[in-house]
């Protein structure tokens, strides 16, 4: 296979992945991406999607997460999905394209799903790594606390919150703030992911309050 017309990480990523099953299968299927069996794998761990539910995607591009929902929500659900990237997306999909950190845009965005009663938040959103530890954990609690912000804001009693997180020193403490809004909250290493990132995902069910 040739990979000319990719971007140095992408190459390597495509070369390890040229004899990932989880790829092959994906490219068999025509899904969109490897995120796909993410969101497949957490979904048969804790039991999301249903029929007619409203669904908010973060960082939602090349559109995965949101593809893989919208088989489940049937005529009367919605998923709005948000990235900075442009995305691919059908019918049953509303997209704003736009950084979530930009005060305005994020201010237009929430006043765009205000009129939604939400009844599930997910999040994929991770920034692009530097290489310096610092700035991209900075970065990454960001992100992750922007989602949390965000399901905050919008959430009635039953909604349930998807997020990707990082191993670090500020993951325990990002947890207990989740173990002290939500009723249930699942930590999820996934198959799906690189043995050696540090990613995983966690699913916060029932606002305490
Ligand atoms: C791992 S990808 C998401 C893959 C997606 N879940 C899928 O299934 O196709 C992470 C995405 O987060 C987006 N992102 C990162 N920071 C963002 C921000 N501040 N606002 C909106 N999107 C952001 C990136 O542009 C990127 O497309």
């Amino acid at each position: 296979m040739k990979y000319k017309k990719f971007s140095k990480s992408s190459k390597i990523w495509l070369k390890r992945n040229s004899i990932n099953k989880n790829v092959l299968i994906s490219k068999e299927k025509k899904l969109v991406s490897r995120s796909w069996f993410k969101i497949h794998e957490i979904n048969l761990k804790s039991n999301i999607f249903k029929n007619n539910m409203n669904i908010i995607d973060l960082g939602s591009s090349p559109g995965g997460w949101s593809k893989y929902a919208s088989k489940y929500i049937k005529n009367k659900g919605n998923i709005i999905s948000c990235d900075i990237n442009n995305m691919k997306f059908t019918n049953n999909i509303i997209f704003y394209k736009g950084n979530l950190l930009n005060k305005k845009f994020l201010k237009l965005f929430l006043k765009k799903i205000s009129i939604y009663n939400i009844d599930v938040l997910m999040s994929d959103m991770s920034p692009n790594i530097s290489g310096n530890k610092c700035v991209d954990n900075c970065n990454i609690i960001n992100l992750l606390n922007l989602s949390f912000k965000i399901c905050k804001k919008i959430f009635l009693k039953n909604g349930i919150y998807i997020v990707k997180a990082f191993e670090g020193t500020y993951l325990n403490k990002y947890i207990k703030i989740l173990k002290d809004f939500f009723i249930n909250v699942k930590i999820y290493k996934l198959k799906s992911s690189y043995n050696s990132s540090r990613e995983l995902f966690i699913v916060g069910k029932g606002t305490i309050r």
